[in-house]
């Protein structure tokens, strides 16, 4: 077992079972061996690509989205540009140069990122060197500063504590984690008392096959409520690109990858990555209840092509070699093909009511 597994042996011997919610922040957050707090996670090496590890093209596609919207908020300056998880930096650091390609545009950005992790931090500053911007970082949103903004996050979250709970004979449950019989292992278990069923939504409350589960995302929803308040309050937009489900549904998407293997999420906290799909209805629930419009969501392959990915492709073509050309043509291919992320993955926009339609896929 993991450094982690003693600290969450000692939580669960102390208190009893966690919530599948406290799990995962441990094994992602906890200050000293948290997953993104001891280790860079991303690329072939890493466990897991995102999408702006594999091209440049998709941070230059969200920094032009940027710039039009700022354009369209009426080129205010300063522009709070917030960046949710940015992971290693390369995001902002191409959407940057692209944005900067607008007159004036990088004397207006005030950057802010969002980042628990000292590690990602550290390489964060390295990535945006050649933009010669220093950005503000902060551990949460709500420490960004006044005045309009724009909010990015690709994959952000996907990385936050879901809970989860089980449908049984005399109604639901909240999922928990414990201790094997051994004490030298976890095991999943559920509470005694049942759970409050006003948490499942009315669709599946009765419905739902006995053993099914629910995942239920209220830091998600929390962080998005904050975000939209914002946005409605002050001027602004935010953007959002993660995998999941358009729908609430049934079904258990907590899962963990290792060195780009999916393996037992039970298993080494804290050294394997966990995630979970994304409920974009309980997202776009908690935005609309802030008072902010939201705009999708959409498949992600269908927005890159609205913003002009393949004139950008074939562009960078023209001065590539072979051999570019066809990892050009390659990253094209996987960032939009349907059976890669261009349809799993999904995008969403909130906006303030009435402001109209930013750069969006039909
Ligand atoms: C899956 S990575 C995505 C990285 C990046 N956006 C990309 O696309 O490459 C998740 C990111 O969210 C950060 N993160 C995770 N939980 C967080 C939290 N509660 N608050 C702020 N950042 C968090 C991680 O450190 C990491 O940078």
């Amino acid at each position: 077992m993991s450094d982690l597994f003693d600290a969450l042996k000692a939580e669960i011997e102390a208190d009893g079972p966690i919530t599948v919610a406290r799990y995962m922040e441990l094994a992602l957050a906890h200050p000293e061996h948290g997953y993104y707090r001891k280790q860079d996670p991303f690329g072939e090496d890493g466990d897991f690509t995102t999408a702006p590890e594999i091209s440049q093209m998709f941070g230059e596609m969200l920094g032009l989205w940027t710039a039009v919207v700022w354009q369209a908020l009426g080129s205010p300056d300063p522009l709070n540009l917030v960046e949710l998880g940015p992971g290693r930096g390369t995001l902002m650091a191409d959407a940057l140069r692209a944005g900067i390609a607008m007159e004036d545009f990088d004397d207006a950005v005030r950057l802010w990122m969002i980042e628990t992790s000292p590690v990602l931090q550290a390489i964060q500053k390295e990535s945006l060197k050649p933009t010669l911007m220093m950005p503000a970082w902060r551990p949460t949103f709500e420490e960004v500063g006044s005045g309009p903004l724009v909010v990015l996050g690709n994959e952000f979250f996907d990385a936050l504590p879901i809970h989860q709970h089980q449908r049984t004979e005399d109604g639901w449950r909240e999922r928990l984690v414990g201790l094997n019989g051994a004490g030298d292992g976890l095991e999943f278990t559920l509470a005694e008392d049942l759970a409050d069923s006003a948490l499942i939504p009315e669709s599946l409350r009765d419905t739902a096959e006995i053993g099914a589960i629910f995942e239920h995302q209220p830091l998600s929803q929390e962080i998005m409520g904050q975000i939209a308040k914002r946005v409605v309050a002050e001027g602004g937009a935010a953007l959002f690109i993660d995998y999941g489900y358009v729908e609430h549904g049934i079904g258990e998407t907590l899962q963990a990858l290792k060195g780009h293997e999916y393996t037992d999420v039970l298993k080494n906290p804290g050294d394997v990555d966990l995630t979970a799909h994304v409920d974009f209805e309980q997202l776009m629930m908690a935005a609309k209840g802030a008072g902010a419009e939201v705009l999708g969501p959409v498949p992600q392959g269908a927005f890159l092509e609205s913003l002009g990915l393949r004139q950008r492709a074939d562009m960078l073509m023209m001065n590539a070699s072979e051999e570019q050309m066809a990892e050009i043509d390659g990253a094209y291919q996987r960032l939009t093909d349907a059976e890669q992320m261009g349809t799993l993955f999904k995008v969403i926009a909130v906006v303030p009511p009435g402001f109209g339609v930013p750069p969006w896929a039909a």
